[in-house]
């Protein structure tokens, strides 16, 4: 053999042990992929980052295990593909879990590439994005498979705040495996071909005798409507792949970093005419705070968060000015925009994603109050409530107010109120600021009176009337400077763009601590 012969059959040794690595499980097992309707881990890989930036780390990695037959089967990669690359131009660490591979399951050496690439990102402030399709924790490899699940978890609570977790899941996580989704700050679900359960439907059939599918036990639906676990559901893995790339336009690289500024064509003193008719005339009728969203939005584009869960309160991005924003919004036209426990945590942990990447918030505010019930009672409104109040209090991004019509009693308080270091609060003239809604004040108040009164309803009337006339409006709370000013629901967006604008450079400090104690 010649010196070139011997350094081209390593050179081909190379190329043929990476085209085995790509290949995954084979041809048979990609097929069987398909007909469930899922892309393999490298399709999804291509799908998600832009052409040729993809650049894979231990590809060739594989198990030492000799236990239950695994010595027969050592596929290279271990079931997993890591690496690099860059998303609409955006640096982001990746890792894909091949189901073709033994299951997609996790044990030592797949554990070990998702931490080598998670450590990096730490390194280097960069997003990870994880894509979930796997059996669990490698039964063979037994308690190696289990530490390797807990490597993973301690990574992602210390990257917790410092880099953005993004976790798609299009394919089974089941058992303990769920806790890395559920500690990252996204989880992105497939309808119909993703689960996510803690014990599986066998399981919870010899427990609870409940029969379930995995589909309605963890399904993508499931998920984003009743438990909240699942913060966007898409058709297939296309489209979930696209949501993954629009949520990384509002988001930084790392907690250093500001969020990328987005120019576009939308004027920043447009103005809506429509915005000063939109708040009906009787204060019990319902409008949908979305439709104020996009109106005050850039190109009137509102990417929501958690849509199908806890419907009062709206959450998610917008760019305004170009910047971007995170909105919560209480919604009159669901429960007529009531704060109960699932929008508290919803909001609470919106607002803290946002304060960790700097991303300024914007508040809506249109609430009768904190749900009455046993059952909210029983269930912990009070330290669920409270975990929305302590998000926006600790909240040193800058935060901005409008309250477009009632603001009762201590949802009042904590919707960033002024008090809790609001930067700027605002009020449309249809505003209502005080404790309590006309009707339940004047029966509290005057109890005695319309109890005595000749015309009892007439008397109740009068007097709520005189109660809207002199408490159902903003200027009580403005002369007290509760409010900064009273604005043209019309000119709203300039408004906002400009008072972001200012508090570009706003510099906000909680007291040095190792960590406060949010009531969770
Ligand atoms: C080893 C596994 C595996 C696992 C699947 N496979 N899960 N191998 N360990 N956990 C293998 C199968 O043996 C099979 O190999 C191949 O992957 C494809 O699996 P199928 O069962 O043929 O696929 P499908 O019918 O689509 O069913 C998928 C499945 C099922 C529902 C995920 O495989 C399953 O129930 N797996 C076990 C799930 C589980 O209980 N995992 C542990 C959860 S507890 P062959 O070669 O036969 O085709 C957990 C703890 C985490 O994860 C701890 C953290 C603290």
């Amino acid at each position: 053999m010649t010196e070139k012969e011997v350094i081209d059959a390593k050179i081909q040794k190379m190329i043929d042990l990476k085209e085995t690595a790509e290949l995954g499980g084979g041809k048979n097992r990609i097929a069987d992929q398909h007909a469930k309707g899922k892309l393999t881990a490298r399709e999804r890989i291509d799908l998600l980052v832009d052409k040729g930036t993809f650049r894979e780390i231990d590809a060739l990695a594989h198990h030492h295990s000799t236990q239950l037959g695994l010595d027969k089967n050592v596929p290279l990669g271990d079931g997993v593909v890591t690496g690099f690359a860059e998303i609409s131009g955006r640096k982001t660490f990746i890792f894909s879990q091949d189901f073709t591979v033994l299951g997609g399951s996790l044990a030592e050496m797949h554990g070990k590439k998702i931490c080598k690439i998670m450590d990096m990102a730490m390194k280097t402030g960069t997003p990870v994005v994880g894509l979930n399709d796997s059996g669990g924790a490698r039964v063979q490899e037994g308690v190696i498979s289990l530490g390797a699940y807990a490597d993973i978890f301690l990574r992602n609570t210390l990257a917790s705040g410092v880099v953005p977790q993004i976790s798609m899941v299009m394919g089974p996580c089941a058992g303990g495996a769920v806790y890395s989704p559920a500690i990252t700050d996204f989880i992105i679900m497939v309808k119909k071909t993703s689960y996510m359960f803690v014990t599986g439907p066998k399981v919870v059939k010899t427990v609870t005798h409940e029969e379930l599918t995995s589909d309605e036990l963890g399904g993508a639906e499931v998920h984003a409507s009743k438990s909240g676990v699942a913060h966007f559901v898409a058709e297939n893995d296309m489209e979930a792949l696209e949501i993954l790339k629009t949520l990384l336009t509002f988001i930084p690289q790392n907690n250093a970093e500001e969020p990328p500024f987005v120019p576009n064509e939308d004027p920043v003193d447009r103005k809506d005419d429509d915005l000063n008719y939109i708040i009906p005339a009787n204060p019990n009728q319902p409008y949908d705070i979305k439709e104020v969203i996009t109106k005050i939005a850039d190109m009137g584009e509102f990417f929501e968060v958690h849509k199908d869960y806890a419907q009062n309160i709206v959450v998610g991005f917008i760019h305004l000015g170009g910047r971007s924003i995170g909105v919560v919004a209480n919604q009159p036209a669901m429960l007529a925009g009531v704060l109960d426990i699932d929008a508290s945590k919803k909001a609470a942990r919106f607002i803290r994603f946002c304060d960790a990447f700097n991303i300024p918030i914007l508040t809506f505010e249109d609430v009768p109050g904190f749900l009455p019930g046993s059952y909210q009672e029983w269930n912990g409104i009070i330290s669920n409530g409270a975990k929305l109040l302590y998000a926006y209090c600790e909240a040193t991004v800058p935060k901005i107010t409008v309250i477009t019509r009632k603001a009762y009693g201590g949802a009042y308080d904590v919707m960033n109120s002024k008090h809790i270091r609001g930067d700027f609060n605002f009020a449309w003239p249809t505003a209502e600021l005080a404790v309590m809604g006309a009707k339940g004040a004047v029966e509290i108040i005057f109890k005695k009176e319309i109890e005595t009164a000749e015309n009892k309803e007439q008397r109740e009337a009068e007097l709520i009337e005189e109660y809207n006339e002199k408490f159902a409006n903003p200027y009580i709370a403005a002369s007290y400077g509760y409010i900064d000013d009273v604005i043209e629901p019309r000119c709203t967006r300039m408004r906002l763009i400009e008072a972001f604008n200012l508090l570009e450079n706003k510099v906000d400090k909680n007291p040095p601590k190792k960590h406060g104690n949010i009531p969770l």
